[in-house]
């Protein structure tokens, strides 16, 4: 439905930008009429010709008569013309019509305006600039689409009439384009930054270029980098000229700041000074990956999962061969937590690269550190020493990760900065008062939502005081919280656990060469030391292993190995409950990995009965309850799960949500507020197919891919995106073993 926005749109100056606005309207059906004004007769007719306007005339007196409320008129001249377009417009511009503008600089066009029309800017102006210029210019290169999905900031000032303003969204809106509102000087400085310095830089190094005895060689030589780097130097002089006069304290307070730059990159090349070019480099090639967040100056990424993906698990399959899954997740995020305050280069090999991981390591790079790679799991952490870190560019984005958010903000409690944590849709649902509260007791300033979520909000300059700390609840996050916190704290941190929950931080502090106390269900930490960078090589998760023992067990016939699994004794829960239901799992050449017990698994199809599940071992399997309910349904009796209230505060009500999804599936559940009861079906298809919400819950998604191994019918699992967190190349493993298992997005 053609959209009509404007009787008359008056197009003043038909070149790249105004041409290409009249085309679209036009197409649109956005107005009635469009008339183009240019002092050149032949770009007229052209103009005319070319379907790029209805009429054209060269001078805008001729045109102004004419109009009447409702016409809008755009002036898209170079920037320093634009001060004569307005003052022709004083004499005779009839009341109701909108003037807006496209010039890059927006200072100059509201100070031409004030100088014009008395010190006052006219109600009817709505300054504006279309992010959609190119290096083409002229009506030759106007086209229709040129502004489908581009911003267009708009900088209205107080004295701007609403009507005017909205009747210049709506027209940007017509063309498809995105309109944001912005206020000048800060329009002028982001310009500044990022289209007006890259100029002067594209423009400089051609001339120089240009002017060497060897150019004839240089451009002959010169490929793709030089080609696509230097583009914009192929732009319009004049108004590039304009530009650079009509901003121009904004452009050399850029070009300072670059100038700082290069030369420092200069020094660190003659300097042979590799880490300060992997600086420089790392995070740059971070900061072009996600341009387009810089622009709204939030930190340098943000993992925001907005993809739909669904798994179509197919009935039947096998699980058999050789796996090495992915490295632990837990001890992948700590590894980078502690090689970045380490002093010296700290190695990772065996990283997991999953997203909740690449979140932690993007928060350490937008507080300073320098790490390479990831690469085939290997990052080099160049650490920066306890008091090293800078403050972020803005809010740390932490993905769906609760161990992150949770672990960085005992860090960050002893920063000389301020820091904010935010996260996800899932993660902005989950608990954080379970840390905010002893670090609110050591002397931390830290705020949450009303209901003690995200965002954490962070106040820095505290210098923190020890606490002796009983944990309410079994949770390695918040003892691994006000341990990292401990760190910064005068005097002796200690903290009891009401039952053994995983210990990597304390093993890994260890290895970083920080002393620690253990006394049962006690560990303490002297506040003030310093950790010295070491080389880590990560197990294989176990958590991630789960999926494929819980696999193995219940799929006829299977047989699988899966290689150099971390098996610390706070994680064996579920290989102890899966045996206790009869698994066939067989540990073998168990050694130590970086402070870490590490095994091979071998896991063959087996019968299960139902258990009563030992309260003891919940904190061990935390995790792992999703892929053991799955094996539930497959037992012959009754599994009976208590005392594991903490699932229904994971990445979803795990509980519940894995409840619905056995019930779509045929089977019988009992929920409890502290667990579930599951009847188990015993031999033969015990899953019916069907459709099931994984809630953005990545072990949610997994367990019921592993359910179509003992399922009539195909299982389409709803919500399988943050898979992506913990286990990237799921489906391709499971592929691999024997699973009929594909994804949708
Ligand atoms: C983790 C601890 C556990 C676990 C999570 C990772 C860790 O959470 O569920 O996936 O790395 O410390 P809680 O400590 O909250 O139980």
């Amino acid at each position: 439905m053609p959209q009509l926005v404007a009787g008359r749109l008056v197009v003043v100056g038909l070149g790249l930008i105004g041409g290409s606005l009249a085309l679209a309207l036009k197409a649109k059906g956005g107005c009635g009429e469009v008339i183009g004004v240019e002092p050149c007769q032949q770009t007229c007719e052209q103009a005319v010709e070319r379907g790029v306007v209805d009429s054209a005339m060269t001078e805008l007196e001729m045109v102004l008569p004419l109009l009447e409320p409702g016409d809008i008129v755009f002036v898209a001249v170079p920037t320093l013309a634009i001060a004569s377009v307005f003052a022709s417009l004083k004499k005779s511009l009839p009341a109701g019509v909108t003037v807006t503008d496209g010039a890059s600089v927006k200072g100059s066009v509201v100070t031409a305006a004030q100088k014009i029309w008395g010190g006052v800017v006219p109600d009817f102006l709505v300054p504006g600039h279309p992010i959609a210029g190119s290096e083409q210019s002229g009506i030759t290169a106007a086209r229709e689409d040129l502004y489908t999905a581009h911003s267009i900031i708009l900088t209205p000032l107080e004295t701007t009439a609403a009507a005017h303003r909205l009747r210049v969204e709506k027209m940007w809106r017509a063309v498809g384009a995105e309109v944001l509102i912005m206020p000048v000087t800060e329009h002028d400085e982001v310009l500044a930054a990022t289209s007006h310095l890259p100029h002067v830089i594209a423009f400089g190094l051609v001339d120089t270029l240009a002017h060497d005895a060897e150019n004839e060689n240089i451009f002959r030589y010169a490929a793709g980098g030089f080609r696509d780097f230097t583009r914009i130097a192929s732009s319009d002089p004049l108004m590039w000229r304009d530009i650079m006069l009509a901003n121009r304290d904004a452009i050399l307070k850029s070009i300072d700041l670059y100038t700082t730059n290069l030369s420092q990159l200069r020094t660190a090349i003659a300097a042979a000074d590799s880490q300060h070019l992997m600086g420089v480099f790392t995070r740059a090639k971070a900061a072009r990956d996600h341009f387009a967040k810089m622009l709204t100056k939030r930190a340098y990424t943000e993992l925001m999962n907005t993809k739909e993906i669904t798994f179509i698990a197919r009935p039947g399959g096998s699980v058999k061969g050789n796996l090495r899954l992915p490295g632990d997740k837990s001890i992948s995020h700590r590894a980078i937590m502690l090689g970045a305050l380490a002093e010296g280069t700290t190695e990772v090999q065996g990283l997991l690269e999953g997203e909740d991981v690449l979140a932690t390591l993007q928060a350490f790079r937008d507080m300073g550190v320098v790490i390479e790679g990831p690469l085939a799991g290997r990052i080099v952490i160049h650490g920066v020493g306890m008091q090293g870190l800078q403050a972020p560019p803005g809010p740390i984005y932490m993905g769906n990760s609760g161990t992150a958010m949770r672990l960085l903000a005992g860090l960050l409690a002893g920063q000389s900065f301020n820091a904010t944590l935010i996260g996800d849709a899932s993660l902005s649902q989950r608990p954080m008062d379970r840390v905010a509260e002893p670090l609110r007791q050591m002397g931390a300033k830290i705020q949450t939502d009303t209901q003690g979520r995200p965002p954490l909000i962070i106040e820095g300059g505290q210098q923190l005081q020890a606490i002796d700390y009983r944990l309410p609840m079994a949770s390695a996050q918040v003892k691994s919280c006000v341990l990292l916190a401990g760190l910064y704290a005068q005097g002796i941190t200690s903290i009891t656990e009401p039952a053994a929950t995983r210990d990597h931080t304390e093993r890994l502090l260890q290895g970083f060469g920080y002393p620690l106390m253990r006394n049962g269900a006690r560990v303490s930490i002297t506040g003030g030391g310093s950790l010295r960078a070491c080389s880590i090589e990560v197990p294989v998760d176990i958590s991630s292993a789960a999926f494929f023992i819980v696999a193995a067990t219940i799929a006829p016939g299977a047989d699988v190995w899966l290689e150099h699994v971390g098996i610390n004794p706070t994680r064996e829960g579920a290989i102890n409950i899966l045996q206790a239901m009869g698994a066939d799992i067989v540990l073998s050449n168990r050694r130590q990995v970086g402070g870490e017990p590490v095994v091979d698994i071998r896991v063959r199809h087996a019968r299960l009965k139902g258990i009563q599940i030992p309260e003891d071992q919940v904190p061990l399997a935390i995790d792992e309850f999703p892929a053991l309910f799955i094996a539930a349904a497959c037992a012959t009796g009754t599994t009976v799960l208590t005392g594991a209230q903490e699932l229904r505060v994971k990445e979803c009500d795990r509980i519940q949500v894995m409840a619905d999804g056995l019930q779509e599936l045929g089977i019988k559940t009992e929920v409890r507020t502290d667990g579930i009861v599951i009847q188990g079906k015993g031999e033969g298809k015990v899953f019916t197919g069907g459709q099931v919400e994984s809630c953005g819950d990545h072990r949610i998604s997994m367990s019921f891919a592993v359910a179509a191994l003992r399922a009539e019918d195909e299982i389409r699992i709803l919500g399988c995106a943050n898979v992506a967190t913990s286990f990237p190349n799921f489906v391709e493993l499971a592929g691999r073993a024997g699973m009929y298992l594909s994804s949708l997005s």
